[in-house]
């Protein structure tokens, strides 16, 4: 079994920065934090700073979420949200953008406040950069609405880690006074001046330049990469936003000649879960699978048919297995298969060499053999 927490690297990192390696063997599990600071940005956005539970395991890489958990008339909830703070700052907070029908979301953005009580788990996520104090490059982000939020941790950690990097930003909105950290962006861009583009992309606001009026889609990102210099060239491409928004930039990116490896991308909405419809297949005729889930150490057995998710199942059998969104976004539930064979409905933030390795999301696993023996652990 892994080590509860393992130590920095040898070097020692400044602030809240870690590594990814560095934070392998951090246990999932949540720890009572309070509400330091509930600071308003937009009208539907605020942003949240949490004191730390833990410097160790609270360090974080920039790109990466906390996933919040409390009761909200009497149920609980769970949410993720990426960090916007730079780790090097030691503060650690999210941004919330109020949805409609969002149950935690309008909590947040309508009832939260200083001092309150909140459950967090310790920071996760693939969508980050690693960022070298010698690093050069240029990067580039798209982002669209509160898909900002990882997006400026990354900007911000970089332009001050890495004296000589760059960092160009489109940002899509609808209007002017719904772009979020608006201030705070010109602030950077003075304060980097010549290392930092910012290019808002207004859908409902022409600022007199065609290129910057509509969505971000992939005619505008093909013509963005064409006409604005580092763009195709950059190191890296973080894109943060809706679903068709990620398509249509990669798709872009992509034609333009922009490796696959260089593309990095978060959802932060996934389509509504797919009822679990298991594929066509001879495995899918069983009746039920005996499953055993292990977390931390402990194992945990029970029946489940084809049908069912491992960790709806598992949380029926009383293991308090960790999730957020169950929509296949947050890796919240990566687990790795020892035995057995599974089906995953859906996959939007395992990479391929983790699928390759036996991970899975729990939240989308369905049992395709008698037998099925998952680890929270590895
Ligand atoms: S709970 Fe978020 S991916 Fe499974």
């Amino acid at each position: 079994m892994l080590g509860f927490f393992k130590k920095k690297n040898a070097e020692s990192l400044p602030g809240l920065l870690t590594t990814k390696a560095a934070q392998k063997g951090i246990k999932p599990t949540f720890y009572s934090t309070k509400v330091l600071e509930v600071r308003r940005e937009t009208a539907d956005c605020v942003s949240v700073a949490l004191e730390i539970p833990h410097p160790e395991m609270f360090s974080f890489v920039p790109g990466q979420y906390l996933t919040l958990k409390t009761q909200i008339q009497g149920a609980e909830v769970r949410r993720s949200y990426s960090l916007c703070s730079s780790p090097l700052s030691g503060e650690l907070r999210v941004a919330i953008k109020q949805v409609e029908q969002g149950v935690f979301s309008t909590w947040a953005n309508t009832e939260l406040k200083e001092g309150d009580t909140l459950e967090v788990m310790p920071p996760n996520g693939q969508f980050a950069l690693e960022i070298d104090s010698a690093d050069r490059q240029t990067y580039v982000g798209f982002a669209a609405g509160s898909g900002i939020t990882p997006v400026m941790s990354i900007l911000k950690t970089l332009l001050e880690r890495a004296p000589e990097a760059k960092f160009i930003l489109f940002y899509g909105n609808r209007k002017t006074h719904s772009i979020i950290f608006k201030s705070e962006l010109e602030d950077l861009k003075d304060q980097y001046m010549g290392r930092l583009e910012v290019h808002h992309v207004l859908s409902r606001e022409d600022q007199g330049n065609d290129l910057l009026y509509g969505r971000i889609d992939e005619a505008r990102a093909a013509k963005l990469a064409a006409h604005i210099p580092g763009v195709k060239d950059a190191a890296g491409h973080f894109l943060c936003g809706p679903e068709d928004m990620i398509h249509g930039v990669t798709a872009a990116l992509t034609a333009a000649g922009v490796a696959k490896s260089a593309i990095h991308f978060e959802l932060f909405t996934a389509a509504t879960p797919a009822a679990a419809a298991p594929k066509t297949g001879a495995t899918s005729a069983r009746a039920e699978s005996y499953v055993t889930v292990i977390l931390d150490g402990e194992e945990t057995h029970f029946h489940q048919g084809p049908k069912d998710f491992v960790l709806d199942a598992a949380l029926d059998a009383g293991a308090d297995v960790p999730y957020a969104c169950k929509g296949a976004v947050c890796c919240t539930c990566r687990a790795k298969v020892l035995e057995g064979e599974v089906e995953m409905a859906m996959n939007y933030s395992l990479t391929d060499q983790e699928v390759e390795e036996g991970y899975v999301l729990t939240c989308q696993t369905m049992p395709r053999s008698e037998r099925v023996r998952i680890s929270y652990d590895d």
